[in-house]
């Protein structure tokens, strides 16, 4: 779907297909709305008196065929009484665009009145991520409606609200790379074509390193690579360096990301029933894919590391066995009770080797790791463990003015106890109780002092319900939020 903005004076009475226009809280009709009004014999000031239309926030109401009109239907949305922040702009324009969905044509121009550039870039991007769909392998003639249609928006400043809309619109498509990448079937996204897709963000100046069995049995990574030893797929790490600060040799926030292709949980295998989801249990990859391509295309002043562990879980005369005892990168060794519980064997090099390689200033993994945190969370809030206050406070912050839900949850040594093995240094699982924290304990053993964050993602990244930011499937979870929190917090303060 194509966003172009035009200027105020763009006329609603001669706009063609479906037009819609802004209505303030307090209900008064003004500029393209009351000229509307006037074409439509007062139709419109009627619906409000009669408290047919509210004009609450999000609130939309079409009118088919309005009078004195050229367009086919007008649609009403509500802006509500508060002062409008980014996100309930982008939330705006996320339920415009689900009204638009339902068309069958669902190309419109809106008219954003007086609303502010910055605004009117963030209903631009709501609209935008609404109306995402994953296409690919749709044929026939519903294929050639989903997620198309232009939308133009009449702004008052044309100019900075194109301006803002590079911005907002970074975001979107850093989103719409990880929602791609957890849709695509473990067919065609394995490790060696997840590498490939994430090589042509040197297009956009990152610099991107991927790594193959070889390399990575030479550097140690004895954990990450046993997860994939019952996989026809060679494991792949790819590395992704955003240098953007003045300093480059500024330590750099590192972004980790789970990315196992697909988890049949291997010799622990899992049952039949919904293992078709396990293809987006490379979530976490695919946040910190966005997040780079998101820093990319917006330029941001930060140097962002991110680094993703890309392995396929696979059941195989070769695969590993519960028992086997494996040595991390870090030295540390570790018994293998149950090869379903892989993530975190990825996750434990991919910890180390950012550490000692680059010596973050801060670090957050993202997995899809536990089952467990979507009994404790449902699909509404990312589980949060940290070794900071400081961080977690970052990150939640960031999460909240993103809109996006999250929760920090607790680390401590009684949970550290267990995942404590009499053969090894540790086992990779604690037993039923706390399945997410003591997940979360294993992933700090392989992490020092500096300051760190785990968020566990297993039940945000794939949603069976659309909300006004993200169609059903994929949410793209997180870009977001981890894109603001190194706006907020790792690049110098915009003077603007
Ligand atoms: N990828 C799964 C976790 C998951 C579950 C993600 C549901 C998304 C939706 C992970 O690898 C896994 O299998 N975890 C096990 C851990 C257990 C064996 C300790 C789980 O949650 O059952
Ligand atoms: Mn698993
Ligand atoms: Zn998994």
């Amino acid at each position: 779907m194509t966003i172009t903005f035009t200027d105020a004076t763009a006329d609603i009475i001669k706009a063609g297909g479906t037009a819609v226009v802004l209505v303030g809280g307090d209900g008064k009709l003004s500029g393209s709305a009351s000229a509307a009004n006037e074409a439509m014999g007062g139709a419109l000031q009627r619906a409000l008196d009669a408290k047919s239309f509210k004009a609450k926030h999000g609130d939309t109401m079409t009118f088919p065929f309005p009078g004195g009109m050229k367009a086919e239907r007008l649609i009403l949305a509500g802006l509500g009484k508060d002062k409008q922040k980014a996100t309930d702009a982008r939330v705006l324009g996320g339920k415009i665009g689900a009204a638009l969905g339902k068309l069958d044509d669902p190309g419109a121009t809106v008219f954003a009145g007086d609303l502010d550039a910055s605004l009117v870039a963030e209903l631009a991007s709501g609209i935008k991520l609404r109306r995402y769909a994953f296409t690919t392998y749709k044929t026939g003639k519903d294929a050639d409606k989903l997620g198309k249609g232009g939308v133009t928006i009449a702004a008052a400043d044309e100019g900075a609200a194109t301006a803002a809309f590079t911005d907002t619109d970074a975001l979107a498509e850093g989103t719409f790379f990880t929602r791609d990448l957890v849709s695509e079937p473990a067919n065609v996204l394995y490790p060696a074509t997840f590498a490939e897709r994430l090589e042509d963000l040197s297009q956009h100046g990152v610099e991107v390193t991927v790594m193959g069995d070889a390399e990575l049995e030479k550097i140690g990574m004895g954990s990450l690579l046993c997860v994939g030893l019952g996989s026809q797929h060679e494991s792949k790490v790819v590395v992704m360096k955003w240098n953007g600060a003045d300093d480059a040799k500024a330590a750099p926030f590192c972004a980790v990301g789970k990315g196992v292709t697909f988890d049949t949980g291997g010799i622990s295998i899992k049952p039949a029933g919904g293992m078709e989801e396990m293809t987006m249990d490379m979530g976490g990859a695919g946040v910190v894919s966005g997040l780079m391509k998101t820093v990319a295309l917006r330029k941001a002043k930060a140097n962002v590391v991110g680094i993703v562990g890309l392995v396929e879980n696979m059941p195989d005369g070769k695969a590993t066995r519960p028992g086997d005892i494996v040595t991390s990168l870090s030295g540390k060794t570790i018994e293998v009770i149950n090869t379903d519980a892989e993530g975190r064997l990825v996750l434990a090099d991919l910890l180390t080797y950012a550490q000692r390689e680059f010596k973050p200033a801060a670090t957050v993994n993202l997995a899809t790791l536990t089952g467990a945190i979507i009994v404790a969370l449902g699909n509404y809030n990312a589980g949060l463990f940290s070794n900071s206050d400081e961080l977690s406070e970052q990150l939640a912050d960031a999460a909240e003015a993103e809109g996006e839900g999250i929760w920090r949850l607790p680390l401590s040594k009684e949970y550290d106890d267990l995942i404590k093995s009499s053969l090894a240094d540790m086992k990779n699982v604690g037993g039923r109780s706390a399945g997410s924290i003591t997940a979360a304990q294993f992933l700090q053993r392989f992490v020092n002092d500096t300051p760190w964050a785990h968020i566990d993602i297993a039940g945000v990244t794939l949603m069976k319900e659309a909300k006004p930011l993200h169609p059903k499937g994929a949410s793209g979870w997180g870009v977001a939020t981890l894109n603001r929190l190194v706006r907020d917090n790792f690049e110098p303060k915009s003077t603007a």
